[in-house]
């Protein structure tokens, strides 16, 4: 029987290394595509790597997050499946939860629950290992609910980290992580519900 391809949008709000990894890994798969990428920034990297890719962009503003039907919209048009946020900052809105119950993922760079919460992206998680003095870091991914970085985990990698490790160097380590797992996480999460 044919099934239809799953249809992902990317969310993203800068340079986009795991959106251009996960875009390279679906472009010539049977099951999954990616549809579109969304930025709530004009200028995010992540614009330029989805037009070098021929995906459609949508740019949008805080505003258009904060209730109404015109992005969900934008999505169901689109026939989207499934969301990804991939350095996305923007706290999903309940509304977009309730739409895409367990069919939003996202990447945090440090091993949730540790390292968590509004604020707690990019650097700030990094500088924030080192403060600890942890001995390792790695990245998580989960499913997204109402709340920054609480859902239900779905998978976790880990690095070990040296006490001279500067916050360069462990966001360095989790990077590469996060560009060897997130898509196969994906596609392989996205397999086992279909
Ligand atoms: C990634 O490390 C991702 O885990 C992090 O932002 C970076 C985006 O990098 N996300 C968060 O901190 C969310 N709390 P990229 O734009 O190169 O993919």
């Amino acid at each position: 029987m044919h099934k239809e391809k799953q249809h992902i949008a990317i969310f993203a709000s800068g340079g986009g290394s795991n959106a251009r990894k996960i875009i390279e890994y679906f472009k010539n798969s049977e099951t999954i595509a990616v549809r579109l990428v969304v930025s709530n920034k004009k200028d995010a990297g992540v614009l330029d790597i989805a037009q070098l890719h021929g995906i459609e962009t949508l740019v949008v503003h805080r505003t258009d997050f904060a209730g109404d039907d015109q992005f969900l919209l934008e999505l169901s048009t689109r026939n989207i499946d499934y969301i990804v946020l991939a350095g996305f900052l923007l706290l999903v809105p309940a509304y977009l939860v309730s739409a895409f119950p367990q069919r939003i993922f996202n990447i945090h760079p440090a091993l949730l629950p540790k390292h968590g919460g509004k604020g707690m992206y990019g650097h700030f998680v990094h500088e924030a290992v080192k403060a600890a003095g942890d001995t390792e870091s790695g990245m998580t991914i989960h499913w997204v609910d109402e709340h920054y970085d609480e859902g239900t985990i779905l998978f976790q990698a880990r690095c070990t980290l040296a006490p001279e490790d500067t916050p360069e160097d462990i966001a360095r380590k989790v990077l590469e992580l996060e560009h060897r797992y997130y898509a196969e996480v994906i596609e392989k999460t996205i397999t086992e519900m279909a």
